[in-house]
């Protein structure tokens, strides 16, 4: 692990991208600029906070989330990989793969002309991953920090067989009540109902949550947006490489048993996942690569 001061010389941009040591000594990187602001914990290369200058938060981070080397945060966008949600075929294999909780390694950090921060982050597979994942695999996300952010995460297949992962941007968005909310951009797509046994059943309509929300929406590759009337904008979520949208809400009871939620915690948050999930999938050919690839902006409420 590299240390703090060797960070911010080899990659820290005068206030603009300083590294630090964060909550239960993880370190971080902490980005501002002229279009927005946000952090990123090394672990897991996972956006922790951002907001385009002037705008109240948009990514959601649990009061109560809990902050440990090893543990996956509550809130932000974590990473899954190279599997989404239980492991298919061994239960004691972590849910939503290993990439959201060890740590990344910087590899790059710049300003762009529009005045955006660029970070790349690069995975080294350890042992205790290659025991999990025995595939030669390079994992990179290169996010970038401006009136939007974009987080491109990159697999590429550097074995002599093909491989077949599953991913998400698992993204924890920020909403003023999630009673009051509506998305758009599934209506007419299948989704599997973890909440009814994983039954297939089809959308109709904006989602709304008014309950605990567990579902696979599949098709899904069209823009989503969350209208928030309260804080009287839409959250826009463009995405490629993504075939499949989760909607996920613990509501209540789930959320007091997960324990880093707070009490009212997930009146204030909705999971809307890019995702590659259930089937769908993806297969990289030895030599190639697949990019799982979001941009979220908001836009007033129309
Ligand atoms: C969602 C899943 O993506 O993540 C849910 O669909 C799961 O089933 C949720 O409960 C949170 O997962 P975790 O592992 O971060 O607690």
């Amino acid at each position: 692990m590299t240390d703090l001061s060797t960070l911010n010389a080899r990659f820290g941009l005068s206030g603009q991208v300083v590294f630090k040591q964060g909550s239960g000594g993880l370190d971080v990187v902490e980005v501002v600029n002229s279009r927005g602001s946000a952090t990123v914990a090394l672990q897991g290369a996972q956006v922790l906070t951002w907001a385009p200058r002037g705008s109240p938060p948009v990514i959601w981070l649990s009061r109560a989330a809990k902050f440990a080397p090893g543990k996956s945060i509550r809130g932000g966008v974590p990473v899954c990989w190279p599997w989404f949600g239980p492991h298919a075929t061994v239960a004691t294999l972590p849910a939503h793969g290993f990439a959201r909780t060890v740590p990344w390694v910087v590899i790059g950090a710049q300003t762009l002309a529009d005045g955006a921060t660029r970070l790349d982050f690069r995975l080294v597979l350890n042992e205790a991953s290659r025991a999990q994942w025995p595939h030669a695999t390079l994992l990179e996300s290169h996010i970038t920090v401006g009136a939007a952010l974009e987080i491109d995460l990159v697999t590429r297949n550097a074995d002599r067989s093909a491989i077949t992962i599953g991913d998400a941007l698992h993204t924890y968005f920020e909403v003023s009540d999630v009673r009051q909310v509506k998305i758009r951009g599934l209506e007419g797509c299948p989704y599997l109902d973890k909440m009814d046994g994983g039954k297939r059943k089809t959308q109709t309509g904006p989602v709304t949550i008014g309950a605990e929300t567990d579902r696979i929406y599949l098709d899904s590759s069209a823009d989503c947006l969350i209208d928030d009337p309260s804080l009287k904008r839409s959250i826009r979520i463009r995405k490629r490489g993504s075939h499949s949208t989760v909607v996920w809400n613990p509501w209540i009871e789930k959320s007091l048993k997960m324990g880093d939620f707070g009490e009212n915690g997930y009146l204030n948050m909705l999971c809307v996942e890019s995702a590659n999930a259930a089937d769908d999938v993806v297969t990289i050919a030895p030599g190639g690569e697949h990019h799982l690839w979001v941009r979220y902006e908001i836009e007033p409420m129309n």
